[in-house]
């Protein structure tokens, strides 16, 4: 529940699919009845810095500082393969994973057993869109470029989410960012070949919070029925279930409200947390033909031990040799409803290409412009960072929290170049660029602002003269034009090329498949979503 907490997650086919061999099924477009039986898979991250004390009703569990990538441990994945198998689980969601690890075991024991995943790009901290202060930048752009490009070469990728309850009741504006990033991360995976979907996961809340969240995040702002800024899967992390309740009094609700929605959508993630024990009836009311005409599916939370202010969400422990498993009678009491329960067969809609509405307007329960950041431009941000006549120049390796107190000194108050509005859709053409660079930017526009005078380049240490970068305000401004020709331009991104370089080694080593396509996604095609 957590932003981006630790959880794993397994998919789920049809009734009749059983996956107990070598190669995970090539499911055609055509295929009717996808639905996803998953659990959270990921060990819970630790709060070492305690950057974020508070939790919110909606969310109790802390933002975590560190994770565990549970792909990497190949060992880790074996031990539990006899575990997901026993819940009968198809997909597990896994919440953070490190792009330089090697994760060619845990991808084929899972794919090998019919198992998917959906994979999160964010990483705690730096590494996620922030939702007080958003940016879509080169730098997680390019961190999601490096996951999606070493997780592009194994069969069993259903999904990659661009964010998880990013956007909060009250903090919406964000949305316009999240839906920057699923047009470029959808436009990148396209160029690769890759058909994984590009998921988000929303927090639940009230209807005039939820609806348009999800709506804007599927809409057109074109309006010409063009899914190039949408999602394609719809996650909402749904706790509404809790004992021995029905679908009248915790889920009709929910199902009403999606009931024309346009693209595929699943829980990702469910189980109570208010009031324990957890009898998972749920399951069946998920997979019942009251449902399934608009939810997928969905995923468990949470196969590892997860706490929060409000208990204990694990189900299993393991041993501190890394080498056992304990379950509890949480995980026996999914189990028993997972086995016995199976998405209808009959599929209650035809197949039909998914219709891209216009975009919900703003009010004041939905803020976000239904104008997009741009695509972030490394090239152009590099190419300014050379002009600059000041830029930073820390002299620690751990600067990170420097940046933003230097950037308030620097810019003294207008910060539009680096800024951006999601409210009103107005982005600066540095919007895009890394921090550092952003950073840079100030300072030199405070060393042009005080007559190039060196002293106005120190900012205590952490600034530095570049005795090539250009002279003047005037040469700084057509620099800036020169560099950022069209700022606010969308197209494909492309790997950095450091990374392609650094990981060809590593990638080309990995045993077995090796091609961009996907074996996993059309279980819930693109142009076929919702393929019941
Ligand atoms: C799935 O499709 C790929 C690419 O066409 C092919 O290499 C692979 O053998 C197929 N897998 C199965 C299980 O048929
Ligand atoms: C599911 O239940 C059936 C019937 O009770 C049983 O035979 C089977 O072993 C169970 N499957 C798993 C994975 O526990
Ligand atoms: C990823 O793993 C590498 C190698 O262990 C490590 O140096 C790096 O810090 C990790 N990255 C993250 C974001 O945890
Ligand atoms: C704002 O618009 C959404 C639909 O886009 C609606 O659900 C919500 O109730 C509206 N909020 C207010 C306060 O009018
Ligand atoms: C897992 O460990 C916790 C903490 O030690 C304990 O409270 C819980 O009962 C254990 N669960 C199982 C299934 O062993
Ligand atoms: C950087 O690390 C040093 C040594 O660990 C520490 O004293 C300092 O507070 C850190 N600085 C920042 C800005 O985190
Ligand atoms: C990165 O995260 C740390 C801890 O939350 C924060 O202090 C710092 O300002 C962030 N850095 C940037 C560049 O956003
Ligand atoms: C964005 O613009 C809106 C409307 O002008 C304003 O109310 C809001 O404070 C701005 N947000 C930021 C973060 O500057
Ligand atoms: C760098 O900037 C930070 C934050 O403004 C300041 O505390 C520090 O004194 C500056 N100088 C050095 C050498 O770190």
């Amino acid at each position: 529940m957590a932003k981006p907490p630790t959880i794993y997650f397994i998919l789920l086919l049809a009734a009749s699919c059983f996956f107990s061999v070598e190669a995970i099924s090539n499911v055609t477009r055509r295929r009717k009845s996808f639905y996803i039986k998953g659990i959270a898979y990921q060990p819970q991250g630790t709060q070492i810095l305690g950057t974020v004390t508070d939790t919110s009703s909606d969310n109790p569990f802390l933002e975590p500082d560190t994770f565990t990538d549970p792909l990497a441990d190949g060992a880790g994945c074996t031990r539990d393969l006899p575990f997901l198998q026993e819940l009968t689980v198809n997909t597990v969601r896994v919440y953070s994973v490190n792009a330089s690890l090697d994760h060619d075991s845990c991808m084929s024991t899972f794919s090998s057993a019919g198992i998917y995943a959906i994979i999160d790009l964010a990483l705690p901290l730096n590494g996620s869109i922030d939702t007080s202060s958003p940016s879509w930048g080169t730098n997680i752009l390019d961190q999601y470029l490096e996951t999606i490009h070493v997780f592009s070469k194994y069969d069993n990728v259903l999904a990659f989410n661009v964010g998880n309850e990013v956007i909060l009741t009250g903090q919406t504006a964000v949305a316009a960012y999240i839906k920057a990033a699923a047009r470029d991360i959808k436009a990148y995976l396209n160029s690769i070949g890759s058909s994984a979907l590009v998921g988000y996961a929303s927090i639940d809340g009230d209807s005039t919070f939820r609806d348009p969240v999800a709506n804007y995040l599927s809409c057109d702002p074109s309006n010409t029925n063009s899914g190039s800024t949408s999602i394609d899967l719809y996650g909402l992390n749904n706790y509404e279930w809790c004992g021995a309740s029905s679908f009248e009094a915790s889920y009709a609700g929910v199902e009403a409200d999606f009931a024309g929605y346009n693209v595929a959508a699943y829980f990702s993630e469910f189980g109570c947390i208010t009031s324990p024990p957890r009898l998972w009836t749920e399951v069946a009311a998920l997979f019942s033909s009251q449902m399934s005409d608009v939810w997928s599916g969905g995923v468990a939370f949470s196969y590892f031990p997860a706490t929060s202010s409000q208990g204990q969400f694990g189900m299993v422990n393991i041993s501190s040799d890394g080498t056992t498993v304990t379950t509890s009678a949480d995980f026996t009491r999914l189990q028993a409803q997972y086995n016995v329960t199976s998405p209808p067969t009959t599929p209650s809609k035809g197949s039909s290409s998914p219709t891209y509405p216009s975009c919900p307007g703003q009010n004041s329960s939905f803020a976000a412009s239904s104008s997009l950041p741009p695509t972030p431009n490394l090239a152009a941000c590099q190419c300014l960072e050379s002009t600059f006549g000041c830029h930073f120049n820390p002299p620690i390796s751990n600067y990170s929290g420097l940046i933003g107190p230097l950037i308030n000194t620097a810019c003294g108050g207008s910060c539009n170049d680096i800024g951006g509005n999601g409210t009103t859709g107005v982005y600066g053409r540095l919007s895009g660029c890394d921090p550092t660079i952003q950073l840079s930017f100030t300072m030199n526009e405070y060393y042009e602002l005080n007559g190039m005078n060196p002293e106005s380049c120190s900012f205590g240490g952490n600034g530095t003269v570049n005795p090539l970068g250009a002279s003047g305000t005037a040469a700084a401004m057509a620099a800036e034009t020169s560099c950022v020709s069209s700022p606010s331009a969308t197209f494909v991104p492309t790997l950095p090329s450091t990374f392609a370089t650094a990981s060809s080694g590593s990638g080309s080593s990995s045993s077995g498949s090796t091609s961009a396509k996907n074996g996993a996604a059309p279980l819930i095609a693109r142009d076929h979503l919702l393929d019941y």
